[in-house]
């Protein structure tokens, strides 16, 4: 069970067996005094529920190392660890966010391990340390396109089986689906998806199967 007694029960949203504190949540404005994320990590967003609701119908296998990329406050990340007993470790160039993921982590009963990085800094020696590499709502500048086609050309490289991705269905995700689809086509996935929980939010998956 989760431990939610430490938590205000009126201000935690769930959606696929997950908490998640809301920004009015008594820990979220205490944390707001002393951290605050400056990358678009000042809340949970939605595409993270496409990544859950895709993973209910294609569980993952028991203890998949997991990286997320641009965890934020870790939505996806937390429920891979709670949901999918999977290791996860949430990366995040932004300081600010860990201590949101400590406590959505917390208030899960589990644990998601921190790494402060870049995309550009995850080289192929960390990238074989995960099976899987997932992300959501992390490529809404045109640089990003290409920090991650290169990041995940070297996770191929590394050994990662599956990269996981959704969007909102922003011109820069549709760029770096047509850069997969081109590089990897018999790897390749594009969905249309949608998630039901906490409500209805459709967006894009992109995914890689390189096993
Ligand atoms: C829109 S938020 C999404 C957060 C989380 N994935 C979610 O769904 O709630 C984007 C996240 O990506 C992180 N980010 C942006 N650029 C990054 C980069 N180059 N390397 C690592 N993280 C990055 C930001 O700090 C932010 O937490």
């Amino acid at each position: 069970m989760p431990r939610l007694e430490v938590f205000e029960q009126d201000h935690l949203q769930m959606a696929y067996g997950i908490f998640m504190l809301t920004a009015k949540n008594p820990v979220v404005r205490k944390l707001k005094r002393i951290a605050k994320p400056n990358i678009h990590g000042h809340k949970t967003w939605s595409s993270s529920f496409l990544i859950m609701d895709y993973l209910q119908e294609n569980r993952l296998k028991k203890n998949r190392r997991v990286l997320e990329l641009g965890c934020g406050w870790g939505p996806a990340a937390v429920y891979c660890a709670s949901q999918q007993k999977a290791k996860v470790t949430g990366l995040d160039l932004d300081e600010n966010v860990f201590p949101y993921l400590e406590v959505m982590a917390a208030a899960n009963d589990c644990k998601v391990k921190p790494l402060q990085a870049s995309f550009g800094d995850m080289k192929g020696k960390q990238l074989a340390d995960f099976d899987v590499v997932i992300g959501a709502d992390i490529c809404f500048w045109d640089a990003l396109v290409d920090d991650l086609f290169k990041l995940f050309k070297r996770a191929k490289r590394a050994g990662v089986k599956k990269i996981i991705l959704a969007d909102p269905g922003r011109s820069t995700f549709d760029e770096l689906c047509e850069k997969c689809e081109k590089a990897w086509p018999a790897a390749y996935t594009h969905e249309f998806w949608y998630a039901l929980e906490p409500k209805r939010f459709e967006g894009r998956l992109l995914i890689l199967d390189f096993d």
